[in-house]
């Protein structure tokens, strides 16, 4: 096996807010992957930062009355003493506002310039007159310029799912001030993506993506690709671009020269060749794993950006999917919006860190972080089974052969057969097939667990003609152990660290598949408590908010906040603030207009084009069925839907929508976004019961 040179990347966490486990599966994910490289010999570097720039930055600082250095020196060490938490190994952890970051920024920016790839251009956009800033299309609000509802996104529509630009949002409003937007204009620079076009055609399909993205990305290539406008004004807490004054590097150009930048402190601090990995023709490879919603920017921009400057590109960007918890999106008012903090405060991180490497494929699809299944597997396999082989054993070494195992091996046959498996098992962990590695581990322990049943030294020891078997069995079951830990160690350092001190040897690649024969051990403590659900259950009580109407940084003088406590979630009402006051009453004959009944789910999906819709299919009873539009994707997977029974209004006009007809509504209580709740009768409502 000849030896790599590689450098490991994770994206960079924002630093505005904390570390969650929707974070942690990338952390993990990729952790897991470099101490699998750095044990097999290469010579691999992981890197990471804090994504310190931007407006969202700029801004929270100034609601905080502290500098942006001072907060985002305050949300590092959070965010490294976190990531120390979970065992996450990085090489470097450093910030995109640092010198050498700068100099990158400038150097690139530069040859690019310098090869006509920056072209400036005037262009008019919404300013708010009263902070003077203009306005990211986040901070704008106001009516959808499509359907007409209320107090929507600035650049799209949560009720027909339309996108637009925030200029012809209706009734605009600054989030920052409150005050009206006016347009203004201003010079902006942009970066000639469309000069990389076949390039990037030709890298995307050298194997540097997974097939999926590929495929994402011939659909921006066949719309064509547009100019990348890379400035910002000041205000701005970023790096000011060499010869513009005023003029700001987009965070997002700055961010992936974070890569750059981390590593490059490193090699300064460590006497690494820097140009070896990032020249033109350098065999080295370098690795980025990213969620799959920044593959725009890892696969287009950030290789055209390199390619221009002169560097050369990453031989992969691998991304994975999000992370639901109990099959829904994670959720402040549910207590599945669970911070990194908040877990480490109640549970052993390896629990986490083996739950994801047990789901995670080299694949896309989220991945959904089961909380009762979560308990199962974790006590099933690591306690159950893994730690359950050493501990059967353990305590007659100790007790009974003065802490040494036997001289020779009892069925050597079993051993090889562990042994030679840690080809196929490298082999998944290279290819980022955790899950497959975890499902071959588990069946050895299975088959180690069934050795010691049959032989029970249990029984032996009682006999004193049998102290060798017994003496012989013990051994051989912790040399089984030994080479499971060993495959284990690249997901559970934690535990292998524990494990190397109990047996008294380091678990490498290389010895692994020489037995400890006459070897002394020490005595086995207990290496892994089971998962206790109460402390599951407290981490969720902990994450549990009540969301407050009026966030701190919403403008105060919203015309549309108030909307009853139960909202419909279809797509006409506006969003809402949750524990709204209780509003106008209405009559009894004006509630009795309106025709309520359980209705069953039978089919949901979510829509093409729509961010926020889920397309659903409901039956009313009598055999009828009807077509709702509702806005309640960020809260339900749909096909998770299916089958349930809920409440709809069934007498409400059809509307037409961009996506079809959409013939009621259906009830749901919450703020809205992630948190929205649908209603469910108890059981024994069926489908067309009036509900009353
Ligand atoms: O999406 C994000 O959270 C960004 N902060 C990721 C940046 S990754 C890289 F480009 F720096
Ligand atoms: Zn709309």
């Amino acid at each position: 096996m000849s030896q790599r040179k590689i450098l490991i990347t994770s994206a960079l966490p924002y630093a505005n807010g904390p570390i969650h486990l929707g974070h942690l599966l990338e952390y993990i994910q990729t952790d897991i992957w470099s101490r699998f490289q750095k044990a097999r010999g290469h010579e691999c570097y992981y890197v990471c930062a804090d994504d310190a720039h931007g407006t969202p930055i700029m801004l929270k600082a100034q609601q905080q009355g502290i500098t942006p250095e001072q907060m985002i020196a305050q949300t590092k060490i959070e965010h490294e003493a976190d990531f120390a938490g979970f065992a996450i190994g990085f090489d470097n952890y450093y910030s995109t506002h640092s010198e050498e970051n700068r100099q990158f920024a400038s150097l690139i920016y530069q040859r690019l310039d310098d090869a006509g790839h920056i072209k400036r251009k005037t262009i008019s956009q919404l300013y708010d007159p009263q902070k003077n800033m203009f306005l990211p299309d986040r901070f704008v609000k106001g009516d959808c310029p499509k359907c007409g509802a209320l107090d929507q996104n600035g650049d799209s529509c949560d009720v027909c799912g339309a996108t637009y630009s925030p200029t012809d949002v209706k009734n605009p409003r600054s989030v920052v001030s409150g005050a009206t937007p006016v347009l203004k204009d201003s010079e902006h620079y942009f970066f000639d993506l469309p000069a990389f076009s076949q390039m990037l055609q030709n890298w995307t399909r050298s194997g540097a993506l997974q097939e999926e993205m590929a495929n994402k990305l011939q659909e921006w290539f066949t719309d064509g690709l547009q100019m990348w406008d890379i400035s910002r004004d000041a205000p701005y807490f970023g790096f000011e671009i060499p010869g513009a004054p005023g003029k700001f590097f987009y965070v997002w150009l700055d961010a992936p020269i974070g890569y750059l930048a981390s590593f490059k402190h490193y090699c300064d601090q460590n006497n690494v060749d820097f140009d070896s990995v990032w020249q033109k023709d350098s065999s080295a490879e370098v690795y980025h794993f990213i969620g799959k919603d920044i593959i725009y920017f890892h696969s287009l921009f950030w290789p055209a950006m390199l390619e221009g400057a002169g560097f050369r590109k990453p031989n992969a960007v691998y991304a994975h999917g999000f992370v639901t918890v109990n099959g829904a999106k994670m959720s402040k008012s549910r207590g599945t919006f669970i911070k990194a903090r908040t877990y480490l405060d109640n549970l052993n991180p390896e629990y986490l860190r083996y739950y994801f490497a047990s789901k995670l494929t080299s694949g896309i699809t989220d991945l959904d972080l089961n909380l009762d299944d979560f308990t199962q597997k974790v006590n099933a396999d690591l306690v159950g089974k893994v730690v359950n082989i050493a501990s059967r054993c353990a305590g007659f070494i100790s007790k009974r052969f003065d802490g040494k195992l036997a001289a020779s091996i009892a069925e050597p046959d079993l051993l090889q057969e562990f042994g030679n498996a840690g080809t196929s098992i490298a082999d998944s962990f290279e290819k980022r097939e955790f899950a497959r590695a975890i499902r071959d581990i588990m069946a050895l322990a299975d088959k180690a667990n069934q050795y010691i049943d049959n032989k029970a030294p249990w029984v032996l020891v009682k006999d004193e003609a049998r102290q060798q078997e017994a003496h012989d069995v013990c051994s051989m079951g912790l040399n089984l152990f030994r080479v499971l830990m060993h495959y284990l160690k690249p997901i559970l350092p934690v535990m292998a660290q524990e494990v190397e001190a109990f047996l008294n040897t380091e678990l490498t690649w290389q010895n692994y598949q020489t037995p400890l024969l006459n070897h002394s051990i020490n005595p086995f403590k207990a290496l892994m408590q089971r998962v206790d659900p109460l402390k599951v259950a407290a981490m969720v009580a902990a994450s549990t908010e009540n969301l407050q109407p009026a966030a701190q940084n919403q403008p105060q003088d919203t015309p549309h906040q108030a909307a009853p406590a139960v909202t419909t979630a279809n797509a006409d009402t506006p969003r809402s603030a949750a524990r709204e006051p209780i509003s106008d009453t209405i009559s009894i004959e004006d509630f009795a207009k309106i025709d309520l009944r359980v209705a069953k789910i039978i089919s949901a999906s979510a829509v093409e084009g729509a961010d926020k819709l889920v397309q659903l299919q409901l039956d009313i009873g009598n055999g009828e069925t009807r077509q709702v539009f509702a806005g309640i994707k960020a809260a339900y997977i749909p096909e998770e839907l299916v089958g349930r029974s809920t409440v709809m209004v069934a007498n409400l006009a059809p509307r037409k929508m961009r996506f079809g007809l959409s013939e009621g509504m259906v009830l749901a209580a919450g703020p809205g976004g992630g948190d929205l709740f649908i209603l469910s009768p108890d059981d024994g409502a069926t489908p067309g019961m009036r509900v009353k």
